[in-house]
């Protein structure tokens, strides 16, 4: 059995081989990923993809850390990393440890993501001298899609400056990665070539360091509606719709359960 990969081996990662993550929110997946991953991230996109909100501001503590204790009962291999819900950590360095510290000890996780650049580049420092290890999320950034007027590209022209300052405030406050989501993919590279740790990309570019995709996304299992920069590596949906509407036709028609499905009165000889 391969080692338990730590963040400090993702921070080792830069400029290496590309790190694999997805997002994960359950045993059964975190079991199928476990493998293939460097990292899982339990993300606050849970509140939408499982959850059906219509946005991440929705989710709580509890929600995250009772998706994160599913996710590491599926894991031996892979670093889960845990998502700090909206409200969590943003009111300073104190609010942010508390739960994280709380987040570790609760789910056994090995790291913890929060998003903002250069405002929570003193809120990282403070967790990290502290041994939780941080991956910072700069761009698109979720959480504040009030702020930013909705889920656009960032970056864009004059406000490239912006999103490379914000990359700096992460890696230079002790963050051992960060996530480039939803970015122009020279700006992108530009960052992955001037800060020192890994960047993760979703929506940005095959030159970061890794990639992230949210699993329900890639398996077309979430088809309400789908982003750009997703690939479809599956279409799940489509093949469960099509088992639930065979499995309702068949027990309307006393197809199911059939002979092999049902129990004789007496145990035959050798069954079960
Ligand atoms: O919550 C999430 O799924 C994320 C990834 C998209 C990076 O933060
Ligand atoms: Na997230």
């Amino acid at each position: 059995p391969t080692p338990a990969v730590t963040a400090g081996d993702i921070r080792a990662r830069k400029g290496g081989d590309p790190v694999v993550s997805l997002t994960c929110y359950t045993t059964p997946m975190a079991r199928l990923m476990d493998e293939h991953c460097d990292f899982v991230l339990v993300g606050d996109s849970v509140g939408m993809v499982l959850h059906g909100l219509s946005s991440t501001l929705g989710v709580t503590m509890e929600m995250m850390i009772l998706h994160a204790q599913a996710v590491a009962r599926g894991l031996s291999h892979a670093l889960m990393v845990v998502d700090m819900p909206f409200g969590s950590y943003e009111q300073g360095p104190q609010q942010a440890f508390a739960n994280a510290a709380r987040i570790m000890a609760e789910t056994g996780a090995g790291a913890v993501k929060l998003e903002g650049g250069r405002r929570m580049a003193e809120t990282i420092a403070f967790l990290v001298a502290r041994g939780i290890p941080v991956m910072g999320h700069v761009g698109l950034t979720p959480q504040s899609v009030n702020a930013l007027g909705g889920y656009k590209v960032q970056g864009r022209s004059d406000q490239a400056g912006v999103v490379r300052a914000d990359a700096r405030a992460v890696a230079d406050a002790g963050a051992f990665a960060v996530v480039l989501e939803k970015m122009p993919a020279a700006l992108a590279n530009r960052i992955t070539a001037e800060i020192a740790i890994p960047t993760i990309g979703i929506g940005a570019s095959a030159g970061c360091d890794g990639q992230v995709l949210v699993v329900d996304d890639m398996l077309g299992l979430f088809d309400v509606f789908k982003p750009k920069f997703v690939k479809r590596y599956a279409d799940l949906a489509e093949q469960a719709r099509e088992a639930i509407a065979d499995y309702a036709a068949e027990v309307r028609a006393r197809r199911f359960p059939g002979p092999e499905h049902v129990f004789a009165e007496q145990t035959e000889k050798g069954a079960k």
